[in-house]
């Protein structure tokens, strides 16, 4: 049995903690935040959970084989490394830190006491994006043209993060599973409509080799919900709704042919393929379920998670980077094997 800690029962912790309790194999030992009202609603649900207001308490527990941390961002270094310097597996919440070289620093940690070390990116583990992945990586698009995702509301302003470190991460987090490709250059500009507050609205532009680019939207001031993506590629185009009850994922057999042909020598011609759309059959398990499952499985089996420390790295090198070109309206920013280079 795995014992299981949680610092940070806001308003995801809870989300963790109701998966890890219902997980084979593991056991929720002990929660901790700093609010006290906190601490009553865990012991209201959870009457046999220790909670506690020290996050020491957690990690230094004899029981606690993992840790799970629900924190807001700019802790997540500090709760990370000292649980991996207690022998602990760590589940970190997205993003993994708030600087690369935080992240690097506790991948480095995690290396050196052979631990698992893996980050909350929760929509990779969604029918959906699975679904997605397994197409993109069986040539079923064809080559890959474009990546373009919306994700806007009246969302939640953050006061430790801007909208691109609070909701773009889940856009570059399945971007980084779902294509085989890795960007090289960012640019990405923004905006903030509430005096002292970080950035509410955002535009990412990412450049690949080759013709491949992608497009972010991000924004806590829109009027409506919309959490949808498009990926368009040569032979076939998705369309993927986050907030469709079923069939979130559409696939469109639609495209364009060229037409070089010796009559058409001084004009190219288009011809547009409107073939079929179907919506296959997902998986509707709650995604956090799959994801506490694999994480037990990899501290069991020592196989590394899907969503590792170097994907939440990736991720993070992106973040920066964007940060960077947004302090500089727009200014394009190369990624260079993760390090930055302006
Ligand atoms: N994966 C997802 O879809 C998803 C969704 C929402 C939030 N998140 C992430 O979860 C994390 C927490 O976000 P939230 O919205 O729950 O924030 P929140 O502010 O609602 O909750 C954070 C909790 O952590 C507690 N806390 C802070 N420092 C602590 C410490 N040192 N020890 C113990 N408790 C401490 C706070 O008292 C608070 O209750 C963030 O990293 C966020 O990005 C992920």
């Amino acid at each position: 049995m795995i014992g299981i800690g949680v610092i940070g029962y806001g308003y995801w912790g809870p989300n963790l903690v109701r998966n890890f309790v219902q997980v084979p194999g593991a056991h929720v030992v002990a929660v901790s935040d700093v609010r006290p009202d906190r601490l009553v609603s865990i012991h209201k649900q959870y009457p046999t959970v220790i909670t506690t207001a020290h996050f020491r308490d957690v990690i230094n527990h004899p029981q606690v084989d993992a840790v799970v941390i629900a924190t807001p961002v700019t802790t997540h270094y500090e709760l990370a490394e000292a649980a991996l310097r207690a022998g602990k597996h760590v589940l970190v919440e997205k993003p993994l830190t708030s600087t690369s070289s935080q992240g690097l620093s506790l991948i480095e940690e995690s290396l050196r006491r052979n631990r698992v070390l893996m980050v909350d990116h929760t929509f990779v583990y969604t029918g959906a994006v699975r679904k997605s992945q397994a197409l993109v990586a069986n040539n079923g698009l064809g080559e890959i043209y474009y990546y373009d995702s919306v994700r806007v509301n009246l969302g939640l302003f953050q006061h430790d993060v801007n909208v691109i470190w609070d909701l773009a991460v889940h856009d570059l987090a399945i971007m980084d599973y779902v294509l085989p490709m890795r960007p090289q250059a960012v640019s990405a500009t923004g905006m903030s409509h509430v005096p002292g507050k970080p950035e509410n609205i955002a535009y990412l532009t990412l450049f690949f080799d080759g013709n491949l680019i992608a497009h972010v939207h991000v924004n806590w001031l829109a009027p409506v919900k919309i959490r949808r993506t498009l990926i368009g590629g040569s032979q076939r185009m998705v369309v993927y709704d986050d907030l469709e009850p079923s069939e979130k994922l559409k696939i469109y057999d639609k495209g364009i042919t060229i037409n070089n042909g010796p009559e058409t020598l001084y004009r190219m011609l288009i011809d547009y393929r409107t073939g079929d759309m179907w919506a296959p059959q997902l998986d509707l398990t709650e995604a956090l379920q799959i994801e506490a499952r694999h994480f037990i499985e990899c501290i069991e089996t020592g196989q590394q998670p899907i969503t590792d420390a170097e994907a939440g790295l990736r991720v993070v090198r992106i973040l920066e980077a964007a940060s960077q070109s947004m302090a500089e309206r727009g200014q394009l920013v190369k990624l260079n094997a993760g390090r930055l280079a302006a």
